[in-house]
């Protein structure tokens, strides 16, 4: 290996040996999943020639069809920490309900095995979503155990499956990337301590939603289009990958802002995002690189979780663009009552 290049393992020794506090046990668990990542970015590169690529009759929990990648990742990961015994309790956002670990373990792991799976068939980014909380219970652990606020994670992160596999997570110090050496089969440190630009001129929204908006995201957006001419004074870009992952992967890598904001496109959904696999986890690592993660209206690490499988509005990314959102709607919130 070029000398001055930090694989995943050296860096995690010299992270267990630096903290203290940090668990021994964690970097075993991220080379756990750093070897599953492997395996799942082997099978979307394949794309069509594996005959993974299209849909499943069923339907997820969140009833959305399920492709065969998704299924295949989830059973990677599934089987990866059932074959250890670090993991007590796996929730995947592909199963109803938590699965247990038989020889037990000390971490949950929670996971979107395969997040902006609708971009499979047409070649665009995916990714992998994990948060990792610590497990009151050794055995068994119960759906309450889950339901731990996002501040409460000891671990997150995500790989993308792009034009380079990426890892990219933080163990609380801080948010890495890592890019996997296709060459020598490692994960290099190429991204050390990410830092997101607290101003941004780049928004990510999908905005064929516009007339299910609350009136202040719709008072932000329109600022940011009319730029110039607006009290913003200068122009903005608009980026929207519809993979939260490629999206999110974006803004810690130039800054700007990620918005799924509460609308009324279906009343009986708080949110389009999980809470639990893609919210929390996603607004760690923002946070851990010095942006920002609300749902408009509270900071997202600090909700409380009713369910495991519970849906939230989110905007995260360069801390000013965030507070001034959370600033729109106190202003609207105030006006109204
Ligand atoms: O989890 C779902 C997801 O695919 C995210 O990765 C992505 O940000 C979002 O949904 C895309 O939503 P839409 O299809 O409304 O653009």
């Amino acid at each position: 290996m070029p000398a001055g290049r930090t694989t995943l393992s050296e860096y995690l020794s010299q992270q267990t040996a630096e903290h203290q506090s940090l668990n021994p046990d964690l970097s075993k668990l991220i080379l756990e999943i750093a070897k599953a990542v492997q395996e799942i970015a082997l099978l979307t590169s394949q794309g069509a020639l594996e005959g993974v690529m299209g849909s499943l009759e069923s339907q997820n929990v969140q009833g959305e069809t399920q492709k065969k990648l998704d299924v295949l990742s989830d059973e990677i990961l599934i089987q990866t920490f059932q074959s250890g015994n670090l993991v007590a309790g796996i929730a995947s956002e592909e199963n109803d309900e938590p699965l247990s670990n038989p020889k037990g373990g000390s971490f949950l792991c929670l996971f979107d095995p395969l997040d902006g799976s609708s971009n499979i068939d047409v070649n665009v980014s995916v990714g992998t979503i994990f948060s990792i909380l610590s497990s009151p219970s050794n055995t068994k652990p119960a759906v309450s155990d889950y339901l731990q606020m996002g501040r409460q994670q000891i671990a997150a992160g995500y790989a993308i499956y792009g034009p380079a596999t990426m890892l990219v997570f933080s163990l609380g110090y801080g948010t890495h990337g890592f890019t996997f050496d296709a060459i020598s089969g490692e994960f290099i440190l190429t991204h050390p301590t990410i830092q997101v630009p607290a101003d941004t001129s780049e928004f990510a929204i999908n905005a064929s939603n516009e007339r299910f908006w609350e009136p202040p995201v719709s008072r932000y957006i329109n600022e940011c289009k009319q730029g110039k001419t607006s009290v913003r004074g200068r122009d903005f870009n608009m980026r929207w990958i519809a993979s939260m992952v490629a999206d999110v992967h974006r803004i810690l890598m130039r800054g700007g802002v990620f918005m799924y904001p509460k609308d009324t496109k279906d009343p009986t959904k708080p949110g389009r995002l999980r809470l639990m696999y893609e919210a929390n986890p996603m607004t760690f690592l923002v946070e851990q690189a010095g942006g920002l993660g609300s749902t408009g209206r509270q900071r997202i690490l600090d909700v409380q979780p009713e369910s495991i499988h519970q849906r939230i509005p989110v905007i995260l990314g360069s801390k000013n663009e965030v507070e001034r959102i959370e600033s729109y709607h106190r202003e609207y919130d105030r006006a109204e009552h």
